[in-house]
């Protein structure tokens, strides 16, 4: 918050030696001032009743420019602001850095690997993976904006057993034409399909792993349909990220990594971590509680665990990363804890900066998914589906609106990613069609609709912003409690930042641009802003208007959401 540091300030003086940035809190109410000390965290330290610490420390600190005010409540010491220098320091702020504003250099010089998305070639691009794309690309924004230098890859799942089932199940049962028109669906027809069968007549299974064997050793024909099923699969994820707005550095499917496998076989083995176990290849993993990361199976195929050790190998020789993140759900927590135990055990000192962000499952009312029974909530379906809502509820509210199928697009899709990511990432999450889309609730749409409000009064203004000068003892104008507790929040905005990085979720973005939007909606209700007739605080008034909406718009841009104008 600012001015935080200003307590700091005044605080060292007299509490030498004592941890005080992580000590001061923000009080739970605004009677208890902007900042407070809470001194019973001291009476140990000064062996002394927590009341008469406040006390003391009270008598000693003078009020400044900055902090008016000193008081205590009990065991309580409270740090209340000069409002007139906030408002003069957050509004200047803002004015001056615009686009910018939050951003900060404090990741200069430092590399961040992001591994997001990774959906699963010949598989539908479902809700599940919505979720690791949002989020991934979301950090992947708010870590750029500090300052870091960040790469995302996407590793497709275009490696594994269920390629071997795949090619039996085509071999059976496909057809050429379906392929080529509804790649996806046929594709997991087939795979939904071998299941079933496979339930009757085990030898399937034993085809599955030698199709996927022969793959392995190079089977011309095989490969051949693996890559028919790669080229047409990505070609649909990526209609998939285009609708998103997300992009991607690199896409490297784990099948890049394969030529690695031996190399790290060979490493593992000169570390004499590998042992034979039921005819597979495995590390140990006894020793710290975890059952054995299994790198070959007994069959000679390749695993994931393997495949992704060779890739974190690859992927720090060549990026040297400072953190390499994997936003992947917590169902694979066993298989990342496993793998970076093994770089740790082959030496790795990197291997500490690996860290999976771990998230829980999107539910439907309607149950939970298994691709396998085909059971799959398509993601296009409900982006679909949302943008036709959204369309409708457009054509009632604003019929006249300009646009209207590209403001659905970015309304309908804002909807869903700000859903997703306003959660706890630990949480599953239950999607409500009701819940999401609604404008006034805690929603996407809500927040974009603010941000469309703030920039329909500034061009009701005709106001340049930019040129817009105020004389340095008007601040004191802006005074009424909307706007303070707007000009507050707003000044907030880079710590939250640096919180949603610091704990990887962007739900505290998220939940924080609720709380902008709202105080702004409260302010907009209470305060005129054209109709002022005093023309410096009419001014101010814009002023805080373009600063909301400056916001807003950098903040939903961090979440990887669109900010229409109007809607
Ligand atoms: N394709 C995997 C899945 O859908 C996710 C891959 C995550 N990234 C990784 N390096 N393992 O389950």
């Amino acid at each position: 918050m600012v001015f935080k540091k200003k307590v700091i300030e005044l605080l060292k003086n007299v509490l030498k030696g004592v941890d005080i940035e992580n000590l001061i809190e923000i009080p739970p109410e605004e009677q208890f001032g902007d900042y407070s000390l809470p001194c019973y965290k001291l009476s140990k330290l000064f062996k002394k009743k927590p009341d008469q610490i406040a006390a003391e420390l009270c008598k000693k600190l003078k009020p400044n420019k900055y902090i008016k005010e000193i008081k205590t409540i009990g065991p309580y010491l409270n740090f209340y602001f000069n409002e007139e220098k906030i408002v003069e320091f957050v509004l200047k702020k803002i004015q001056k850095e615009r686009d910018f504003y939050g951003s900060s250099e404090e990741g200069n010089g430092k590399k961040i690997v992001i591994d997001f998305s990774s959906p699963n070639i010949a598989k539908p691009f479902s809700i599940a993976h919505l979720r690791s794309t949002v989020i991934g690309n979301s950090l992947y924004q708010i870590f750029r904006f500090l300052g870091y230098k960040c790469i995302s890859i996407n590793h497709i799942g275009d490696w594994g057993t269920q390629f071997g089932k795949l090619i039996v199940a085509y071999k059976l049962w496909g057809n050429k034409n379906e392929l080529e028109k509804n790649p996806i669906s046929h594709l997991l027809q087939l795979y939904v399909k071998f299941h079933k069968e496979a339930e009757k007549n085990k030898e399937l299974e034993n085809l599955a792993r030698e199709e996927f064997k022969n793959l392995e050793l190079g089977k011309k024909e095989n490969i051949e349909l693996w890559k028919k099923f790669t080229k047409l699969s990505l070609k649909e994820f990526k209609k998939v990220y285009e609708r998103l707005g997300i992009d991607f550095n690199r896409y490297v499917g784990e099948s890049f990594y394969e030529s690695l496998n031996e190399k790290t076989l060979d490493l593992l083995r000169k570390k004499k971590l590998v042992e034979r176990s039921e005819g597979a290849l495995v590390v140990n993993l006894d020793k710290f509680d975890m059952p054995p990361c299994i790198l070959k199976k007994s069959d000679g195929a390749t695993t994931y665990e393997l495949r992704d050790i060779s890739a974190a190998i690859y992927r720090y020789k060549k990026y040297s990363f400072d953190e390499m993140l994997y936003v992947v759900d917590t169902r694979q927590s066993l298989h990342f804890r496993q793998v970076f135990k093994v770089l740790e055990l082959c030496g790795f000192k990197w291997a500490k900066k690996c860290k999976h962000v771990e998230f829980g499952l999107m539910k439907f009312p309607s149950g939970v998914m298994a691709t396998r029974k085909g059971k799959v909530v398509i993601l296009e379906d409900v982006l679909d589906k949302a943008k036709e809502l959204i369309l409708k509820i457009i054509k009632e509210k604003n019929p006249k609106l300009k646009n209207k199928e590209k403001i659905a697009d970015q309304v309908s899709i804002g909807a869903i990613i700000f859903w997703d990511l306003l959660h706890d990432r630990i949480k599953d999450i239950v999607f409500e069609w009701d819940k999401v889309l609604d404008f006034e609730g805690e929603t996407g749409p809500y927040v974009q609709y603010a941000h469309s409000r703030a920039c329909s009064i500034l061009k009701k203004a005709k106001l340049k912003v930019e040129e817009l000068k105020l004389t340095k003892d008007c601040f004191a104008l802006l005074n009424k409690k909307e706007e303070i507790k707007l000009v507050k929040l707003l000044g907030e905005f880079g710590f939250v930042i640096k919180e949603s990085a610091t704990h990887y979720k962007p739900s505290i973005l998220a939940r924080y641009l609720i709380e902008v939007a709202q105080a702004f909606n409260e302010f907009y209700h209470s305060c005129p802003c054209l109709k002022e007739k005093n023309e410096n605080l009419k001014k101010l008034r814009l002023l805080l208007v373009f600063a909301s909406k400056q916001v807003l718009s950098n903040g939903l841009h961090l979440l990887g959401i669109k900010a229409p104008e109007s809607m």
